[in-house]
């Protein structure tokens, strides 16, 4: 018969337990909240890297352009006074401004998307899709929710994935479609970008170390900041479908 366990040993058994336990998780302890300080960081480090390039997009748009405005009225009032050989001159010098406009404001777009921050994530989106069908003239559908809102890191974290997405695409599928869908789901949001293309191995892939801060390791990454995932469902011949998913703070 083993010896009945006092009171005063059990307490003492259940304090070397207790402290066994403490010494034991404490690593674990730290290294998670150690993962969960430099998540914040990082996210606090990309949200102002957003802020930067959403001041210098608007710069760029409203000040350039107010700028060219000026310049191309100089223009018009120098040409009316001037002989038409100097006309001429003065046309091909109009030609030129127009196509820095453009380059400004494509750069500036680039930059941040107006559309992003005063209409949201599916307008902003159809507006990236159509710029890109139109070069490419690949036929890309835009799905998703217009009369709410999600958070801005969200969004613009969207926005981003879904272009290196797109661009994928174009760079690599030989796809004929493409189907992007934006959705909320309980509380997170959710978004798919379906090709039909040629597919591609992505274990392999998944191997190749990217540069950081572009293509699927960059998606990845910033992802990661705001606690999101992203699936790849690839198979050579069957097309891709990216599916990524960011959990909404409720
Ligand atoms: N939609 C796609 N269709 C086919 N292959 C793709 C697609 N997206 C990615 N890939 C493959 O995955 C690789 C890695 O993509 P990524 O990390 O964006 O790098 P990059 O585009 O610079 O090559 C690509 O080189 C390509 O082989
Ligand atoms: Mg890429």
């Amino acid at each position: 018969m083993p010896r009945p366990i006092s009171a005063e040993e059990r307490a003492r058994i259940i304090k070397a337990l207790e402290d066994f336990f403490i010494e034991s998780l404490s690593p674990f302890e730290m290294t998670h909240r150690a993962f969960r300080e430099s998540n914040s960081a990082l996210r606090r480090i990309n949200e102002t890297l957003e802020e930067e390039a959403k001041r210098i997009a608007h710069a760029l748009h409203d000040e350039a352009g107010q700028l060219l405005a000026a310049v191309f009225l100089e223009l018009d009032k120098t040409a009316a006074d001037a002989q038409p050989e100097m006309r001429e001159r003065l046309e091909g010098v109009r030609r030129l401004l127009e196509q820095a406009r453009e380059e400004v404001r494509r750069l500036s777009h680039e930059l941040r998307p107006t559309l992003l921050d005063d209409v949201g994530l599916v307008p902003a989106l159809e507006y990236l899709a159509q710029g890109i069908s139109e070069r490419t003239g690949m036929p890309i559908t835009i799905e998703g929710f217009r009369d709410s809102r999600l958070p801005p890191s969200v969004e613009t974290a969207l926005y981003r994935v879904v272009r290196e997405a797109l661009n994928n695409v174009v760079k690599h599928a030989k796809a004929t479609r493409v189907r992007v869908s934006v959705q909320k789901e309980g509380a997170a949001a959710r978004c798919s970008v379906r090709d039909d293309g040629v597919g591609f191995d992505v274990s392999s892939v998944a191997q190749r170390k990217g540069e950081r801060g572009f293509g699927l390791a960059g998606i990845r990454e910033r992802l990661g900041t705001l606690s999101g995932t992203v699936q790849i469902n690839s198979a050579p011949g069957w097309g891709t479908e990216l599916l990524v998913t960011i959990p909404l703070e409720t």
